[in-house]
């Protein structure tokens, strides 16, 4: 923004700078300042002023522009949320499909404009509910889907045309939306309209969230086989949920949520180069994931410095043409590591300033946490005042009503530029690595997070990061009972639909299925080898989500945690 400032008045800005310096300096005598350092919460240093001095380098053009257009710092649609507001997605799961089916529809009732699938955790790693591994987790995290029929269930009397769906799966993200698509077209629906997101995201798991199944190499071959798919056969789906958010809940910084999450990016689009695929037909529809922590600033700017360097690396690093594969779409959850069991009540105000700086960052979509979220499965009355707080902000705060509002303030602008040189400074050391997977293969993205978590936590143990009603006013207050319990009468009744199910399956159909799934899985990566059709023949002939994954598990091989320290 130098150019909005002429260099005399630059030089008066010095001048009448230097003045404002030396009267804080002899305010400080009397008062000094109440912190002994100001930090953001991932531990930037931040100043007391910002003036256009920290500006005065930027061109407006190259680097803030206009929304809609490159490099998309203000947001991704020239209209942003004066057309069309961001969707508000709830994350939602829990016991059988017919149990989540009835909270998709509350919360559809209520206003939710976007469906998001929690599943449960035998579901997450690849098992069947009457697995001997799955006991006593069935309906606990997230809905239990074995079959296609559990898949019926879940989107009953829903039009799957309609409805966006986003479903948060990973070494199994292939099996389940074969029975997503395969269920849709037994409903009449057509897959060219089904709209939605698989998420997809097998870096991430080796970096943070660690539900693992394959080795790094099957797994990206997996996630490009989907890639693959979707772009010749199911045109408005996103096929990839390029996640930040658990890398941050795992206790990263919001700089490298900001450079692994862009970098698993950078392999993805890699990957389906590799696989003969033109960037430009599929970049389209690689989504993002952010977390949205609690420090306001720092994270609107993540935002906006992410949108900017998605734009740059698609242009300058994979020659991108279509504008389209410029945009970094991305989805917002609030952070549940922000929340805490203490004044549960307070999570509330957390939740509301995470989701304001979700809207302020231009987000496309949003999951704003229950107040209960940190003890259960959220409960009907939080997740109607989660949702809710995404409507007042929508609607009666008046933040949606102008784009990117916060665009030349000094201090956003200057956190941006900050945010963007050092998420680059990770990017350039990947680079040597030779890349995500090596940098993985060594432990370094897990112990650049294990550092951050570590030093965050001695700052709160020291005082110098607060937690109110945790490290400071410590509460006295009762903490919830839990309300939203998951019977054990629901794993016995999925037990049995899921074995009945089995029994009634054309054992020759589906052996036949199978066999050409391991056909293509055994052949090296290629359109004639793609799993997913295969995958949707197989589900169709009653094949369940463990009995793919085991078949996966036979060709690619295991694979456990090494564990770093
Ligand atoms: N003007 C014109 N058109 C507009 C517009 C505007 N202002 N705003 C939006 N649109 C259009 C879009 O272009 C799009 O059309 P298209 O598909 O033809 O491009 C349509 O309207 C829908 O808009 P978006 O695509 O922006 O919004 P969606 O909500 O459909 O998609 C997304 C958002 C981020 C791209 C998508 O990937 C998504 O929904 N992701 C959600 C992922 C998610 O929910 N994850 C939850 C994970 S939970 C988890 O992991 C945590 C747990 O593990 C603990």
């Amino acid at each position: 923004m130098g150019k909005m400032m002429s260099e005399a008045d630059l030089e008066r800005m010095e001048k009448e700078y230097k003045e404002w310096q030396a009267e804080y300096n002899k305010a400080l005598k009397k008062m000094p300042e109440r912190l002994g350092r100001f930090s953001t919460v991932s531990d930037l240093e931040i100043k007391p002023l910002y003036t256009p001095l920290d500006l005065k380098d930027k061109d407006y053009f190259e680097d803030i522009g206009l929304p809609g257009m490159y490099p998309y710092t203000r947001g991704v649609q020239s209209t942003m949320y004066r057309a069309r507001l961001w969707t508000m997605r709830m994350f939602a799961g829990l016991g059988t499909a017919q149990d989540t089916n009835q909270r998709f529809h509350y919360l559809i009732d209520h206003g939710e404009t976007g469906l998001s699938t929690a599943f449960d955790f035998p579901t997450l790693m690849g098992y069947d509910t009457d697995s001997p591994l799955a006991r006593g987790e069935c309906g606990k995290c997230g809905v239990a889907i074995d079959t296609i029929e559990d898949m019926q269930r879940l989107f009953a009397n829903i039009n799957l045309e309609e409805v966006t769906t986003s479903m948060t799966i990973n070494p199994p993200a292939s099996i389940i939306w074969a029975m997503y698509i395969a269920n849709a077209e037994n409903e009449g629906f057509d897959r060219k309209k089904l709209g939605g997101t698989i998420q997809n995201d097998c870096l991430k798991e080796f970096i943070a969230q660690k539900t693992l199944m394959l080795p790094p190499e099957p797994s990206l071959r997996l996630v490009t086989d989907t890639v693959e798919f979707g772009t010749r056969e199911v045109p408005r789906w996103n096929t990839i949920s390029i996640s930040g958010y658990h890398i941050r809940e795992a206790g990263s910084t919001a700089v490298q949520e900001l450079a692994f999450t862009i970098y698993d990016g950078i392999t993805y689009v890699e990957e389906g180069i590799k696989r003969g695929l033109n960037v430009d037909d599929f970049a389209g529809r690689l989504s993002f994931f952010w977390n949205s922590h609690i420090d306001f600033f720092e994270e609107i700017a993540k935002m906006r410095a992410g949108r900017r360097m998605w734009a740059r690396i698609m242009k300058d690093r994979f020659h991108a043409k279509n504008p389209r594969s410029m945009l970094m779409r991305f989805h917002t959850q609030t952070a549940g590591c922000s929340l805490t069991a203490q004044e549960p009540y307070n999570n509330i105000i957390r939740t509301t300033t995470e989701a304001l700086a979700g809207i302020l960052g231009g987000t496309q979509s949003l999951h704003t946490n229950s107040l209960d979220e940190v003890y259960m499965i959220p409960s009907e009355e939080a997740v109607l005042i989660a949702l809710r707080t995404q409507q007042i902000l929508a609607e009666e705060a008046g933040v949606a009503n102008v784009i990117d509002p916060l665009a030349g303030s000094y201090f956003v602008e200057a956190l941006t530029d900050k945010m963007e040189e050092e998420a680059n400074a990770y990017i350039r050391k990947l680079d040597e690595l030779g890349g995500m997977v090596a940098a993985i293969e060594r432990d370094y993205p897990q112990m650049e997070i294990s550092d951050a978590a570590y030093h965050f936590q001695q700052q709160i143990e020291r005082g110098e990061k607060v937690i109110i009603g945790v490290n400071k006013y410590p509460s006295d207050r009762p903490e919830l009972e839990f309300i939203l319990k998951i019977d054990e009468s629901v794993e016995r009744g999925q037990i049995e639909r899921t074995q009945q199910f089995k029994e009634k399956r054309d054992k020759v159909g589906l052996q036949k299925a199978m066999d050409e799934l391991r056909r293509r899985c055994e052949g090296p990566p290629c359109w004639e080898n793609n799993v997913m059709p295969a995958l949707i023949d197989a589900v169709r002939a009653g094949a369940t989500e463990q009995e793919c994954c085991d078949l996966y598990r036979e060709v690619f091989g295991t694979y456990s945690d090494p564990g770093s320290f």
